[in-house]
C-alpha cells in the first residue's frame, strides 16, 4: 500500500514538473518568494514544526523582506499579504476571481455544510445569504428597529459593571464577552438569557457553557489544519485532534440555539406567533427566497460568531492600553463630558460627535486584530497580481497585523496613538477602504456588519469611560500589554480596579 501511495505520489510529482517546463509555463511571471518545499507534501512538516502558524509565516516574510508570499501545502498554494495596496488588489477584485472560499474542515463543520455567508463559497447560495443580510438583516431599517433591544444590553452591562464596584474590579475579558454575546443572543432571539441569568446581570452557567463554545470555534476556525492540504485523510482521522474539539464547541453552543429556532418556526407554522419582534422572526418569514430551517440555523451561528470576538477583544486592548497612558484617557473623558455631560447616560446618538473614543476603538482594531488573518479567499483562475503569478485553487489570506503595524504606512507602528486617527473636524469612521487598518475589509466578502459593529464597539467604549474610573490594582504599576504565543489576544486577562463617575441615580438599575 505504502509502495503503491509513494509511486503515485512520485508520478505526480513529475507530472507537475512536466507541465511546469511546459513552453507556456516558461512564459508567466513567478510564483511570488517563499520558501522551498518538498515534492508532494510541500512545506507541511515545517508548518508542523513551527507552531505557531501565524508566526512562522510572518517571521518568513520578515526575512525574505517580501510583502507577499507564497507557500505551497500539499498542491495548494498559500500566498500571504501584508501589503495594503496587494491586498486591495487582491479583495476589491472586480471579476470575483479571489472572492470564494476554500474548502476547510473547520469551515465545514462551524457552516453545516456551507449553509452560512461566511464560509459559503461563491455561487448562488452565497449571494442569496448576503443578499438576505445586506438588505434585511443588517440594513439600516432594521438596525433602526433593533435600537430599544440594544438599549437594554447597554444598560445591563452598566448595571453589571455597577454591581461589581462593590467588589472592587472587573475582568474586562469577561465583561465585553458577555456584552457582546448577550447583544447577539438579544437582537436574534428577543432574550439575553438562554436560562434565568442572574440577579446582578451576570451570565448564568447556560450563557457561560455558549460563550465559551463560541470562544473555542473562533480560535479553531482560522487554524490552518493539515486535512485541509490533504481533504482524503480528512475522513479517515482527526490529524490534528482540531476536529473533535470543534464538533464538540459546535454541539455545545447549538444545543441552546437550534431548540429555539425549531420552536420558532413550529410558532409560525401554527399560528401562534404573528409578528416580527427579533432577526429570528425576519429569517423565518423572509420571502421572496425562503430559508429551510438548516440556513437559518447556520446562518444565526454565524452571526453570533461575528458579533462575540472583535469587539470584546477590541475593548479590553483599548481599555488596557488606555490605562497605561493617562493622557489618552483623560481625552476620552473630556470628549464625553463635554458632548454628553455627566447627568445623563451617553446614547447612540452621541455616537457621531465622539470622535476621540471612535479614533481609541480604530486604534485597537489597528494595532490589536483579532486574528493574524483575514479568512482564506480562493482563486478560481489562474491571474497575476502584484507582478506575481497567482495559479487557480491558491487560498489568499491578508495579514491584518501585517497591514495594521505596516512601518511603511504608520509612523511608530507599534504605539498606541489614537491621535492618528483624527482629521480635524472630519468625522472617524471604523472602516478604511484603503485596508491600511483591515477592520472590516472591503469588496465582496467584506463585512455587512459595519455600522452594527461600529456601534456595539464605540458605544461599550462610550459607556465604560464614561461611567467609571478604571486603575490598576496596586501592585501593578503598568497594565501587561503581552499578547499570547498562539494568539493575539492579551496574554493576561485585563483585571482593574473600578469606580462610578456619575451621580448613583443615573446608572440603571433594572
Ligand atoms: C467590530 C466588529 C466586526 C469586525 C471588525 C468585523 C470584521 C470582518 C471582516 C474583516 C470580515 C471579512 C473577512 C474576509 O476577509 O473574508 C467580516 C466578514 C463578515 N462579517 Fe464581520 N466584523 C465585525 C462585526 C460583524 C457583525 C456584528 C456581524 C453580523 C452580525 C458580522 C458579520 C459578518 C459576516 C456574515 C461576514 C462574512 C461576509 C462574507 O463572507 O461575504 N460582522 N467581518
Amino acid at each position: 500500500m505504502i509502495i503503491f501511495i509513494l509511486s503515485i505520489m512520485s508520478i505526480l510529482y513529475l507530472y507537475s514538473l512536466l507541465n511546469n517546463s511546459t513552453s507556456s509555463s516558461k512564459l508567466r511571471p513567478p510564483l511570488p518568494p517563499g520558501p522551498t518545499s518538498l515534492p508532494y507534501i510541500g512545506s507541511i512538516i515545517s508548518m508542523l514544526r513551527n507552531k505557531p502558524t501565524f508566526r512562522w509565516i510572518h517571521r518568513m516574510m520578515d526575512e525574505m523582506n517580501t510583502k507577499i508570499l507564497c507557500l505551497r501545502l500539499g498542491n495548494i498554494h498559500l500566498i500571504a499579504v501584508s501589503d495594503p495596496k496587494i491586498a486591495v488588489e487582491f479583495l476589491k477584485d472586480a471579476n470575483g476571481i479571489f472572492s470564494s472560499r476554500p474548502d476547510s474542515m473547520s469551515g465545514y463543520l462551524i457552516s453545516g455544510g456551507y449553509l452560512n455567508t461566511a464560509h459559503a463559497p461563491m455561487g448562488d447560495h452565497w449571494k442569496k445569504m448576503k443578499t438576505i443580510l445586506t438588505s434585511e438583516i443588517l440594513s439600516v431599517a432594521k438596525h433602526k428597529w433593533l435600537l430599544n433591544k440594544r438599549k437594554e444590553e447597554d444598560d445591563n452591562i452598566l448595571r453589571y459593571i455597577k454591581n461589581q464596584c462593590t467588589r472592587g474590579f472587573v475582568n474586562v475579558r469577561i465583561m465585553g464577552q458577555q456584552y457582546t454575546s448577550n447583544m447577539a443572543r438579544k437582537l436574534m432571539f428577543g432574550s439575553r438569557n438562554f436560562g434565568k441569568g442572574r440577579e446582578d446581570g451576570g451570565p448564568g452557567d447556560e450563557e457561560i457553557e455558549h460563550a465559551n463554545s463560541l470562544w473555542t470555534l473562533l480560535v479553531y476556525d482560522p487554524e490552518l489544519c493539515v486535512t485541509d492540504y490533504f481533504p482524503w485523510l480528512r475522513w479517515k482521522t482527526d490529524f490534528d485532534g482540531h476536529e473533535k474539539i470543534i464538533r464538540n464547541a459546535i454541539l455545545k453552543a447549538r444545543k441552546y440555539q437550534d431548540p429555539l429556532i425549531d420552536e420558532r418556526i413550529q410558532q409560525w407554522k401554527d399560528g401562534v406567533r404573528t409578528q416580527q419582534d427579533d432577526l429570528l422572526d425576519v429569517f423565518i418569514t423572509h420571502k421572496n427566497t425562503p430559508l429551510t430551517a438548516d440556513e437559518i440555523k447556520a446562518q444565526i451561528l454565524d452571526l453570533i460568531l461575528a458579533t462575540f470576538d472583535n469587539v470584546a477583544n477590541n475593548i479590553e486592548w483599548a481599555l488596557a492600553e488606555m490605562i497605561n497612558e493617562p493622557r489618552i484617557f483623560n481625552r476620552a473623558v473630556h470628549e464625553l463630558d463635554f458632548v454628553v455631560g455627566k447627568n445623563r447616560l451617553v446614547q447612540e446618538s452621541d455616537l457621531q460627535n465622539l470622535n476621540y473614543v471612535k479614533a481609541c476603538v480604530k486604534e485597537a482594531f489597528r494595532l490589536h486584530p483579532v486574528v493574524p488573518f483575514s479568512l482564506p479567499h480562493l482563486t478560481t483562475s489562474d491571474s497575476t497580481v502584484a507582478g506575481y503569478f497567482i495559479p487557480k485553487g491558491s487560498n489568499v489570506i491578508v495579514s491584518r497585523l501585517g497591514l495594521g503595524r505596516n512601518p511603511e504606512v504608520w509612523d511608530d507602528p507599534l504605539t498606541y496613538n489614537p491621535e492618528r486617527h483624527m482629521n480635524g473636524n472630519k468625522e472617524v469612521v471604523l472602516t478604511d477602504s484603503n485596508l491600511h487598518t483591515f477592520s472590516f475589509s472591503t469588496g465582496r466578502r467584506g463585512c455587512p456588519g459595519v455600522l452594527f459593529g461600529s456601534t456595539m464597539a464605540t458605544m461599550l467604549l462610550a459607556r465604560l469611560v464614561q461611567g467609571f474610573t478604571w486603575e490598576l490594582p496596586p501592585n501593578e504599576p503598568d497594565v501587561d500589554l503581552q499578547e499570547n504565543l498562539y494568539d493575539l489576544a492579551k496574554a493576561k486577562p485585563l483585571f482593574a480596579l473600578v469606580k462610578p463617575r456619575l451621580p448613583p441615580s443615573i446608572y440603571p438599575t433594572s
